[in-house]
């Protein structure tokens, strides 16, 4: 780093949130019918998992990331198990996915009784790598009575989970053709992935089955929430069956045909969500407009900055820049917060937590490197206590 480049960072931060001290790492935004609708949803007392809100958010976010069908649920997490529960994982399978991922990722895994499987990233995509995904099944699993088994734990390959890490997309084309190729099925945790689109397509909507967040800190929230996306109706009625405990529809009657979920997105969450998903062009607009501010700034001090890859419109959710070494790193991420700048440090890597560390792994090298330098900046949307989002 060039000598003041911290301090020069930190004023040119505040100057994009001028009269927010601190300036936080990802604040919502309520600019448009957020209490319109909440006020609606509570008058018409249908607050819980019945009610007009959630159906339309439902249509609205279909709609939206083009997928023939959307199932709101509480949350991302619940999203991802589902996901996993609909393709049948369970005890004695092993679902790859990357290290470098929030702990969501391997806690839904996790919750089937499957055990995650942690293969690496790419250095640019910072998302799971079709190539080192495929040189891992090659050299490390085999195929025994039809099943894809991995030599050194005996875990069954069923399924594989790719990240697609702070909105920018992975690599989705090569990562079909390899699970295709292998005979797993591909699962988008597209939780950060709200408004990315690769090759003109939604994030979440490339796999059979994504999942999208609506938690507070994502570009757009329900408070809490989540949604999965899918083009076959059979997989969507079964999620729709599944997340609603497994009600059979009747007048009166209490019967539950299997061992449901009670995952039904609340209608007070998605009175928000419809609310919020309205403004989200405007949101866009704003965090791309930072995006290319910061990408100017970080290349006039010579530090790199975390941009879309090719082929990509990414939402920008979270910026991020990646340091010279983990010293820099931590010196960074000192002076900033103590400065009123919230910054973050990548997830420590999942092989690492205590439930985890048990867990078959591949060589994680890229995913190391990009933990000892990337951190995360402020991102919330910018410009908008004027209304022009
Ligand atoms: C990558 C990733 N996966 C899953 C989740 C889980 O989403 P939720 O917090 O809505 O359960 C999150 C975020 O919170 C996330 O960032």
């Amino acid at each position: 780093m060039k000598p003041g480049a911290i301090d020069r960072c930190i004023a040119f931060i505040k100057s994009q949130y001028e009269g927010e001290e601190p300036v936080a790492l990802h604040a919502p935004r309520f600019l448009g019918n957020e209490k319109k609708y909440l006020s609606d949803c509570i008058d018409s007392t249908f607050v819980s998992s019945v009610g007009k809100y959630v159906e339309r958010f439902e249509k609205q976010c279909a709609d939206y990331c083009g997928a023939k069908y959307a199932v709101a649920v509480v949350n991302g997490t619940a999203a991802l198990h589902m996901a996993l529960v609909l393709k049948g994982i369970g005890p004695g399978d092993g679902v790859i996915t990357q290290a470098l991922s929030f702990v969501a990722t391997a806690n839904a895994i996790h919750y089937t009784g499957a055990s995650p499987v942690f293969v690496d990233v790419d250095r640019d995509t910072l998302s799971l790598s079709p190539a080192k995904l495929e040189d891992f099944l090659k050299t490390e699993s085999v195929l025994r009575d039809g099943a894809r088994i991995h030599k050194a734990s005996g875990l069954r390959l069923r399924s594989c989970i790719v990240m697609h890490t702070f909105g920018h997309p992975g690599r989705m084309r090569e990562l079909l053709r390899v699970c295709e190729h292998f005979g797993l099925v591909l699962i988008e945790d597209a939780a950060e992935g709200m408004g990315s689109f690769l090759d003109g397509r939604h994030l979440g909507t490339f796999a059979p089955i994504g999942a999208l967040s609506f938690n507070g800190n994502k570009i757009i929230t329900t408070g809490g929430g989540g949604m999965l996306l899918f083009d076959d109706e059979a997989l969507a009625r079964k999620a729709r069956h599944l997340t609603t405990t497994a009600k059979v529809p009747h007048s009166w009657e209490y019967d539950h045909d299997a061992a449901g979920y009670n995952y039904r997105m609340p209608n007070l969450n998605a009175a928000l969500g419809l609310a919020q998903i309205e403004q989200l062009p405007g949101f866009l607009a704003s965090k791309r407009a930072l995006a290319a501010a910061y990408s100017k700034f970080f290349y006039d001090e010579g530090i790199a900055f975390i941009s879309e890859p090719a082929g990509a419109v990414a939402n920008y959710w979270l910026n991020a820049i990646a340091l010279g070494d983990r010293r820099e790193r931590d010196t960074f991420l000192e002076k900033t917060n103590a400065a009123g700048v919230m910054t973050r440090p990548l997830w420590k890597l999942l092989d690492g937590l205590p439930p985890y560390q048990q867990c078959p792994r591949a060589n994680l090298d890229n995913a190391r490197w990009l933990e000892d330098r990337v951190v995360n900046i402020p991102s919330s949307v910018t410009r908008w206590r004027d209304g022009k989002t």
